[in-house]
């Protein structure tokens, strides 16, 4: 098993330091896994530029999927992030979300990496002796989530773990766990005593805050174990084990209401039904809509049709049944 560490804060951060526990963990669960940890941020990731190359390579039958933008490092990137089997990605909460250089990162891997998509292109491939794609881009990915965010309240961090789950999107990682770490620090005024004069005044100072310190450690080792005991399962033997949140598939807990008691999870983009019993509110989605979360295979299946893209595959529905069956191992 090959396990990718991508650190997106500091080189020496907070994100570097759970990453950091996470893949020891990891590696004293089972030594012989191989191990990558890269610091993001000595990278240069461009923004994508939208002119399509990638998926026309994807279409053109002949080429691998690559970026038009060859003086990067987004390329050499994107092929350790194929070549593993398992991935860690830390983040620093920068303005409620995570860092800026993941989006370039998730915009580049964006559509031409989409599973489903891939999946139909090759057989494609297969049925016109075109070239087969490489089969990093066709095998399940683990991936677990660390959001790290210096605020002691939740709602400073409010899209941090939410928008880290675009990293697994478009390829369908399967999201083992999930971390949200903050707030290890607590601001407390303290008196002291100036040595030259005397006099005493109110300084400001930030003390570790043990009890958040020993769950995060707790949490990042329990992550890193994880990503080992559960590499080679089925899908549906994965237990979620992180905290619950609001939606059931990606467990997180942001909901959009547009005026009914109808609301849609935008991450998932499924929609369920608001609930309330006195203050407790939650929200049921149907087994059928659950099935259609773009965080599930079947639901990026189902996106193929929405693009109407049976024109172009020959033997769609045939194909779509046979990738149906294949979901408990994406
Ligand atoms: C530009 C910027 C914006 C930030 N915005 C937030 C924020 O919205 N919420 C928060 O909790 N922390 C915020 N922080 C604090 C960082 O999340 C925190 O310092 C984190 O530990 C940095 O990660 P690192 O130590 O891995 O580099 C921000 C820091 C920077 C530099």
């Amino acid at each position: 098993m090959k396990l990718l560490g991508l650190n997106f804060g500091r080189v020496k951060g907070t994100s570097r330091q759970y990453l950091d526990i996470a893949v020891e963990e990891a590696k004293k669960t089972d030594p012989s896994i191989e191990v990558e940890v890269i610091d993001c941020i000595k990278l240069k990731i461009n923004r994508c530029i939208g002119c399509g190359y990638c998926s026309r390579q994807l279409m053109g039958g002949q080429d691998q999927i690559s970026c038009v933008q060859a003086d990067d490092d987004y390329i050499p990137l994107m092929h350790k992030v194929l070549e593993a089997d398992a991935i860690i990605v830390a983040s620093p909460v920068y303005v409620l979300a995570p860092s800026g250089q993941i989006k370039n990162f998730v915009d580049r891997f964006g559509p031409a990496h989409d599973k489903a998509f891939m999946l139909f292109e090759n057989e494609l491939r297969k049925e016109t002796g075109g070239v087969p794609l490489d089969p990093n881009c066709l095998k399940k990915h683990l991936v677990s989530f660390i959001s790290v965010g210096g605020a002691r309240t939740d709602h400073w961090v409010s899209f941090g773990l939410s928008q880290l789950d675009l990293f697994a999107m478009s390829i369908n990682m399967k999201v083992v766990d999930k971390a949200n770490i903050h707030g290890l620090f607590e601001a407390r005024e303290q008196e002291e005593k100036d040595p030259d004069t005397g006099a005493v005044k109110t300084v400001r100072k930030y003390f570790p805050d043990e009890e958040r310190i020993a769950k995060a450690t707790e949490e990042a080792k329990h992550m890193g174990r994880r990503l080992v005991e559960n590499y080679g399962k089925k899908n549906s033997e994965i237990a979620w084990e992180s905290a619950p949140g609001i939606c059931p598939v990606c467990h997180n807990n942001e909901m959009t209401f547009s005026g009914t008691d109808t609301l849609c999870c935008p991450v998932c983009g499924i929609y369920g039904t608001l609930k309330m019993d006195g203050h407790r509110t939650t929200v049921e989605f149907t087994e059928e809509e659950m099935q259609r979360s773009r965080m599930r295979f079947v639901g990026v299946l189902e996106h193929q049709i929405e693009h109407g893209r049976q024109v172009r595959y020959p033997h769609f529905e045939e194909n779509i049944e046979k990738f149906r069956a294949m979901e408990d191992d994406m």
